[in-house]
């Protein structure tokens, strides 16, 4: 299985500018495995990721089947990986550095095989494109190797990015969840709450018809609602009983102090959270604060997160309060249909509830 000159420009051409238009990290990968595939006639091809911390190779392959992992230093992978050397391996079986586990968990017969490393853009072997299994039956030659290490330098400065973008995002949200943590901490709220209050705003979201990219920006800043506790006195934050209008007056500067904290930031997602912040206690029909907004201008993130994070207080136990049964909390809702609450959010929760029961189910406090 051979392409001519002519053939081979217009694959490479047509792989790159298909891949280039891929902006969704997933995809990118699959296309450049198919790339790396089908330049070689491979019936397989899986990308390595080493994951230097964890001491794992890892591979993310398409949607719903679970990322293969094994130790860095096993396999045919493994040690193209620390050695940095490009393989051409046409009797699999008989190689005594083959990881037959993965045979075993694939279900698949590994005959034929080749590896390149990948390298960062610092040089540094961030890891490895692997085929398996020439089409009918054909080994590997060198030609297919040259083919492959040019799909391979090709397919590893588009990962290196993808990869840098994801440890930043990793960093941003990982940011964000510890502040939220915080936050609620000092409030005395049980861990989960944060987390109740993220995967009810995602379901809102998703239930509302937000797009999808919507939903998971505000799963992530959902959960800062109410960082701005944090500038609260804890005489105030944590006291038994009910709040006097003045210790009240304090405690609703929260959302300001939130908002304060949040908003100078350039970051996309610590934009969204300043919103969040600032905005989840205003009421639809005006009443609430800080601004008093009404209806839709009060922004989709602020309407959620007020009723997620309404839902998940009223069935908690506060310093001030007991937990709400539902039958309360329901009723609560209906009457605050369109006075507290955006109408349509309590509707698409009323007709929603078991799914929002199974998240509280999922993570509740211990
Ligand atoms: P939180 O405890 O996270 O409550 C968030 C929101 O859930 C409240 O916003 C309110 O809209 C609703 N909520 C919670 N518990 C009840 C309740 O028993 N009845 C009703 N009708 N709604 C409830 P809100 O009122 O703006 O309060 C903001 C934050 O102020 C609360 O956050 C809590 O940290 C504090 N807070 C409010 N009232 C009291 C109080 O009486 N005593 C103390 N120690 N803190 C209070
Ligand atoms: C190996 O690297 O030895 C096994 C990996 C595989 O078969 O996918
Ligand atoms: C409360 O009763 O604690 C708060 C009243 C409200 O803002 O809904
Ligand atoms: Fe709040
Ligand atoms: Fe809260």
């Amino acid at each position: 299985m051979k392409r001519n000159a002519d053939e081979l420009l217009t694959f490479i051409l047509d792989s790159i500018s298909k891949i280039a238009s891929l902006h969704n990290p997933d995809k990118l990968l699959v296309a450049l495995s198919d790339m790396s595939k089908d330049i070689v006639f491979a019936d397989r091809c899986s990308i390595w990721i080493l994951d230097k911390r964890k001491k794992k190779l890892w591979t993310r392959v398409a949607d719903g089947i679970k990322p293969i992992e094994m130790d860095e230093k096993v396999g045919i992978v493994g040690y193209a990986v620390k050695e940095n050397k490009s393989l051409v391996i046409n009797d699999v079986q008989q190689d005594e550095r083959f990881n037959s586990e993965i045979d075993k968990i694939t279900r698949y017969e590994t005959k034929t095989m080749m590896v390149i490393p990948m390298e960062n853009n610092h040089g540094e072997v961030m890891g490895a494109i692997q085929v398996i299994n020439k089409k009918e039956n054909e080994i590997f030659d060198n030609q297919d190797l040259k083919y492959l290490t040019l799909a391979a330098s090709y397919a590893a400065e588009s990962i290196s990015t993808i990869l840098l973008m994801e440890e930043i995002n990793q960093t941003q949200k990982e940011i964000i969840y510890r502040m939220g943590v915080t936050g609620e901490n000092r409030s005395k709220e049980t861990g989960f709450h944060v987390k109740r209050v993220a995967e009810y705003s995602w379901l809102l979201g998703k239930l509302y018809g937000l797009p999808l990219g919507e939903c998971n920006i505000l799963r992530d800043v959902s959960p800062m609602h109410d960082i701005g506790k944090i500038g609260i006195a804890d005489a105030i934050l944590n006291k038994p009983g009910r709040l006097t209008d003045e210790e009240m007056d304090v405690m609703k500067t929260h959302v300001q102090i939130g908002y304060d904290i949040l908003e100078s930031s350039e970051l996309p997602l610590l934009q969204a959270a300043s919103i969040v912040a600032h905005e989840h206690h205003e009421k639809y029909d005006g009443s609430g604060y800080p601004r008093g907004t009404v209806g839709e201008d009060i922004h989709i993130y602020g309407r959620i997160t007020a009723l997620a994070d309404v839902f998940d207080a009223l069935g908690s136990e506060r310093v001030y309060k007991k937990a709400w049964d539902d039958t309360r909390i329901f009723k609560l809702f209906e009457e605050e249909k369109g006075k507290h609450f955006d109408p349509k959010l309590i509707e698409l929760f009323m007709e929603n509830k078991e799914k929002f029961f199974a998240i509280r189910n999922e993570f509740t406090d211990v």
